[in-house]
């Protein structure tokens, strides 16, 4: 039987109008169409201290990202390109979880003048070494040339985004599903078995 999906939207443009926040809104209503939950996480609006792995770092705002971010079964990740790589503000967001994303599904979104391949490659690095599956491709947004008013005018890239979510939330929900299955097994067999608790 198929779960509702919960989908968690990461943005992490701090640019006032930014494009890969719009892209990801509109993402996100693309993934409810296909029965998923959402929820947007936008870091332009978040207070998240950097990442310092000698504090017991607590407060308000980021009980509130642990919380979305457990919540979650998979995640769409936002972020301009910079300099080929991915957002300070997205990677801070990443250097705070590791075993919260095993099992989970990632699709990318990147606004760049460029194609950002080398930027959603970075994101998918991260996500792979905490054990979470990432969609084969990702989404390039040129805010200039693509979108009007948080709308998309190309009409190549609005398909695109449309295989992105639909395949985010069925290949999200068979991974999640298993994932979950499996730690309530007793197998020794798969990778899932380092994350009973
Ligand atoms: C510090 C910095 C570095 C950038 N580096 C690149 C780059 O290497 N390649 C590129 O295509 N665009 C680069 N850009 C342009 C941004 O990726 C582009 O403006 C993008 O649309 C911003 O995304 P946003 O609208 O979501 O903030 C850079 C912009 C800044 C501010």
């Amino acid at each position: 039987m198929t779960k509702t999906i919960k989908i968690l939207g990461v943005g992490s443009s701090l640019r006032e109008g930014s494009s890969s926040t719009a892209m990801l809104k509109i993402a996100l209503d693309f993934v409810k169409k296909h029965g998923a939950e959402t929820r947007l996480l936008d870091l332009k609006q978040t207070n998240l201290p950097l990442y310092d792995p000698n504090e017991n770092q607590s407060g308000l705002e980021l009980r509130k990202v642990e919380e979305d971010v457990k919540w979650a079964d998979a995640f769409i990740l936002a972020t301009p390109d910079y300099h080929g790589s991915m957002s300070g503000t997205m990677k801070n967001f990443l250097d705070y979880f590791w075993s919260e994303f095993a099992g989970k599904t990632f699709g990318y979104i990147c606004a760049s003048h460029e194609k950002g391949l080398t930027v959603m490659d970075q994101m998918r690095t991260a996500v792979r070494q905490c054990y979470g599956w990432s969609l084969p491709y990702g989404i390039s947004v040129n805010g200039q040339d693509d979108l009007e008013n948080g709308k998309i005018m190309n009409q190549v890239l609005k398909p695109r985004l449309e295989m992105l979510t639909r395949d985010l939330v069925v290949y999200g929900n068979l991974i999640r599903q298993q994932f979950v299955t499996d730690i309530d097994s007793d197998l020794s067999d798969t990778f899932a078995a380092h994350y009973r608790k």
